[in-house]
C-alpha cells in the first residue's frame, strides 16, 4: 500500500495505524496517518473564535465553512442577516461552530459595540476583514458618497474593527492574526475603480505599518490580494466580452473559485503561519506576476 492510499481511513472498523490521531466526521472515527494529523494540525483553528465580516455572499459565503471546518468557531459578520442564516446552517449540518452578528461596518459605533459583545464571550483570536463593495466608474462621474461608500466599507471599516480586537489583545497578552482581503487592483491600476484601487492598497499598506508596531506582540497583521474571483460582485461583468478579453490575460486562463483562496486563508489564519507577518499573498492565477 503506497503511502497516498494509506492516509485516511474512514469506517468504523479503521484499522489505526501506529503513532495515528483519529477524528470524527460525520458520526464516524476516522483514523489518521501521521502525515495528515501534521497537516491537519498545521492548519487547524480549533478552540479559535473567528470574526469574518462579509459572512453573507461570494467569499465569505464560502469563508465561513472553510473556517469551521479547520475547527474555528465562526462568527458571521454583514447586514444580511437572513443570507447569513443559510450559510449558519450549511454549517450546522456538518456539526460545524458559529453565530451570525448584524453589523454595518460602515458604523463606528455599530463595529465597537459589536466587538464588545462579542469580546465577553470570549476573546476574538482571529479577523478576517473580508467586507467590501466596489463602484465601477470612470473618474470624473465619481462622486463623494461613491469615494465615502468604497473607502468606509473596505479600508475604514477593516481599521476600526482591527483597531477594537488589538487594544483587546495587547491588553490580554493574547496573540492573534488579521487576515485583510485585499486585491490585485490594490497592487496594479486598471482603471474606473479609482476608490477601491486606493481603498485596497491602503488596506495593504495598513498591516504593514501594524506589523511594524505589533509583530513582537504576537499580534500579526497579513494580506489577501485575490485575482479575479467568480462571486456575486462580479459574475456578470465576467461574462461579458470584456471579461472575457480579462480571462485571456490570466496566465492560468481562467477566473478564480472561491476554493481557490482556501489554502491562502488557512494559512494566514493559522499558527502555520506564525512567524509571517506584514504579508500580502497574491492569489491571483499569475495576473500580477506576468505584468
Ligand atoms: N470577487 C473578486 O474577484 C474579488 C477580488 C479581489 C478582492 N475581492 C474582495 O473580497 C471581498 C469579498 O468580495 P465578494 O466578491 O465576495 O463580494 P460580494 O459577493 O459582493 O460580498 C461582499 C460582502 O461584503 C458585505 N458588505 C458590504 N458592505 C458592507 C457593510 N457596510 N457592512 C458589512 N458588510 C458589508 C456584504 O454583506 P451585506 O451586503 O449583507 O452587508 C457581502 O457579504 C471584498 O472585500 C472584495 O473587495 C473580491
Amino acid at each position: 500500500m503506497t503511502a497516498r492510499t494509506r492516509a485516511v481511513f474512514i469506517g468504523k472498523n479503521a484499522p489505526t495505524p501506529a503513532s495515528s490521531g483519529t477524528t470524527k466526521l460525520f458520526g464516524l472515527t476516522i483514523a489518521m496517518s501521521e502525515q495528515n494529523t501534521f497537516i491537519s494540525q498545521l492548519f487547524s483553528l480549533e478552540g479559535k473564535r473567528v470574526l469574518l465580516t462579509g459572512a453573507s455572499s461570494g467569499l465569505g459565503r464560502h469563508f465561513a465553512p472553510t473556517l469551521a471546518k479547520a475547527g474555528a468557531h465562526v462568527i458571521l459578520a454583514s447586514r444580511g442577516v437572513e443570507k447569513m442564516r443559510e450559510v449558519a446552517d450549511g454549517i450546522e449540518a456538518f456539526g460545524g461552530s458559529c453565530e451570525i452578528v448584524a453589523l454595518d461596518v460602515r458604523s463606528r459605533d455599530a463595529i465597537r459595540s459589536c466587538i464588545e459583545n462579542l469580546e465577553s464571550d470570549g476573546p476574538i483570536d482571529v479577523l478576517v476583514n473580508n467586507a467590501g463593495i466596489a463602484i465601477v466608474k470612470s473618474p470624473q462621474h465619481l462622486t463623494d458618497d461613491d469615494w465615502d461608500a468604497v473607502y468606509e466599507t473596505n479600508l475604514r471599516g477593516a481599521w476600526v474593527l482591527a483597531q477594537e480586537i488589538i487594544k483587546r489583545r495587547l491588553a490580554d497578552q493574547r496573540e492573534c492574526s488579521i487576515v485583510n482581503i485585499a486585491s490585485v487592483l490594490g497592487l496594479r491600476g486598471i482603471g474606473h475603480v479609482a476608490p477601491y484601487a486606493a481603498a485596497k492598497a491602503g488596506l495593504i499598506n495598513l498591516g504593514r505599518d501594524l506589523s511594524t508596531d505589533l509583530a513582537k506582540n504576537g499580534v500579526r497583521v497579513n494580506a489577501i490580494a485575490p485575482g479575479y474571483i467568480e462571486t456575486e460582485m462580479n459574475q456578470e461583468w465576467l461574462k461579458t466580452e470584456g471579461g472575457e478579453r480579462l480571462r485571456k490575460k490570466v496566465p492560468a486562463k481562467r477566473f478564480g473559485v472561491p476554493a481557490d483562496l482556501d489554502g491562502a486563508l488557512l494559512y494566514l489564519a493559522s499558527d502555520a503561519s506564525r512567524y509571517t507577518n506584514a504579508t500580502v499573498l497574491t492569489v491571483d492565477g499569475g495576473f500580477v506576476g506576468a505584468l
